[in-house]
């Protein structure tokens, strides 16, 4: 894809349904007590890896114009699958499939694409095993082969390293779990599997762990549980929100509105690092769906208001990482026109989604004329910095191309995205919509 300058974003838009979101919905009507109807489901690749997986354990899916109809199967009815399951380059599908196959009394493989079997699977691999489970790995990474144990045991474990999919791995888990299954967790990570399982009628208990001098806090489940089938309308996702918001924010005179987006606030803080560099976000139309907090964000970066503002600097850092994991390499990008420029530190687990973003952001960064110092758990950016047009390649991670093209939309001369079509893991929809707010 050959991306050129662009003057100023304008207009008003929707993104397709929430990545996260999606998965859970599908998963939980998947396991539930008759058919759910899902609406705006997302468009993503991953999702529809979701779907195909769920399909090969025995689940009934249709598409009517508006929604996903799914026949739930109960939590014990699924399957036993006749091929290794393809989760493609999807960590949610496979890490939240984990904790469900866990509890099923079958044997079944999960594997994915070269990325998703570099990826580590320790981290839910310790715990299913501490439930019962019997999983083998080589080497902590998929192919995972899962025996699966019907009632397995409660576990209370504390999560040393904050991740939203293994939390959910095990309170999916949970569900065929003889008793409570506690998950602890000293960061606060997006919380939509204890919304969605809610949502279809599962009660979930939360609440502020004891811990001195740290911010804790804990989910429980108490299981066997059953779900109700429901309807579910999901949001638009404001990680593919993110990509638009940052170009208008740096594209002075820019006016932009989104509707209908998630605004869970586990995942909406990057939008404070907006406005603290000026830029004017307004949320209107707050309403809530399906236990999620929808809004539409409005933007208008002031007509005077320059890149490289002199009072901005921006340091991320600490307990509020994971809350904004996935627009890093964005934020480096935004962060490359703020005098001061960026820190980021303490995102380690960067190193280890679809890629190493940290070094794939560092090395496009540097492509495009940015001074960029890399830590092992972060990066440096200096700014402001005119950047300049360059060959970016993806190395197949979604968000790095759409990072690196809202970069070359501020950058001088063209830039191209090699192999652009991975945009389709996330956002399909990507360039097509960009093309119709962007005026040049
Ligand atoms: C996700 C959780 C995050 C995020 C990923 C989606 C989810 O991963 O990076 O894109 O849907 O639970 P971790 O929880 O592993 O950090």
């Amino acid at each position: 894809m050959i991306i050129r300058g662009a003057k100023t974003i304008r207009g008003r838009m929707l993104v397709p349904g929430d990545k996260s979101i999606s998965h859970r919905a599908a998963m939980c009507a998947a396991l539930a007590d008759g058919t759910s109807s899902i609406r705006n489901f997302s468009t993503s690749s991953d999702c529809a890896d979701t779907l195909s997986c769920l399909e090969a354990l025995g689940v009934a899916i249709e598409r009517d114009d508006n929604a996903l109809l799914i026949k739930g199967v109960g939590i014990d009815g699924l399957h036993e699958p006749q091929a290794p399951l393809d989760c493609g380059n999807s960590g949610t599908t496979m890490r939240l499939l984990a904790g469900i196959l866990a509890g099923q009394d079958f044997k079944s493989t999960l594997t994915g694409d070269e990325s998703l079997r570099s990826r580590p699977m320790q981290r839910i691999i310790e715990p299913l095993r501490m439930m019962g489970a019997m999983i083998s790995a080589d080497e902590g990474r998929a192919p995972l082969v899962i025996q699966g144990h019907k009632s397995l045991n409660p576990i209370s474990y504390e999560l040393l390293l904050a991740s939203a999919q293994v939390k959910s791995c095990i309170l999916l888990a949970g569900l065929n779990a003889e008793g409570r299954t506690k998950v602890t967790e000293n960061q606060i990570t997006r919380d939509h599997t204890e919304r969605m399982l809610r949502s279809f009628g599962v009660q979930i208990e939360t609440g502020k762990a004891e811990r001195e001098g740290a911010t804790a806090s804990f989910v429980a489940i108490s299981g066997p549980a059953r779900l109700t089938a429901g309807q579910v309308s999901v949001p638009g996702d404001i990680s593919s929100a993110a990509y638009f918001i940052a170009a208008a924010a740096l594209l002075s005179g820019s006016s932009l509105e989104i509707r209908e987006v998630g605004m869970n606030p586990t995942r909406s803080l990057f939008l404070n690092q907006f406005r603290g560099l000026g830029l004017n976000v307004e949320i209107t139309d707050a309403h809530e769906t399906n236990n999620e907090p929808v809004g539409s964000i409005r933007i208008q970066a002031r007509p005077s208001q320059q890149s490289g503002k002199a009072d901005s600097s921006m340091t991320i850092r600490g307990l509020i990482v994971p809350q904004l994991i996935d627009e890093l390499p964005l934020l480096a990008v935004v962060g490359s026109q703020v005098s001061g420029g960026i820190e980021i530190r303490d995102a380690a687990e960067l190193r280890v989604k679809e890629s190493d973003r940290i070094a794939n952001t560092a090395l496009n960064l540097r492509a495009m004329g940015a001074s960029v110092k890399e830590f092992d758990d972060g990066l440096r950016v200096a700014g402001p910095t005119r950047l300049r047009g360059a060959k970016i390649d993806p190395s197949g991670d979604h968000r790095i191309a759409m990072a690196f093209t809202v970069a070359g939309l501020i950058a001088e001369g063209q830039t191209e995205i090699t192999n652009s079509d991975c945009v389709a893991v996330s956002f399909p929809e990507f360039f097509e919509l960009l093309e119709s707010v962007v005026e040049r």
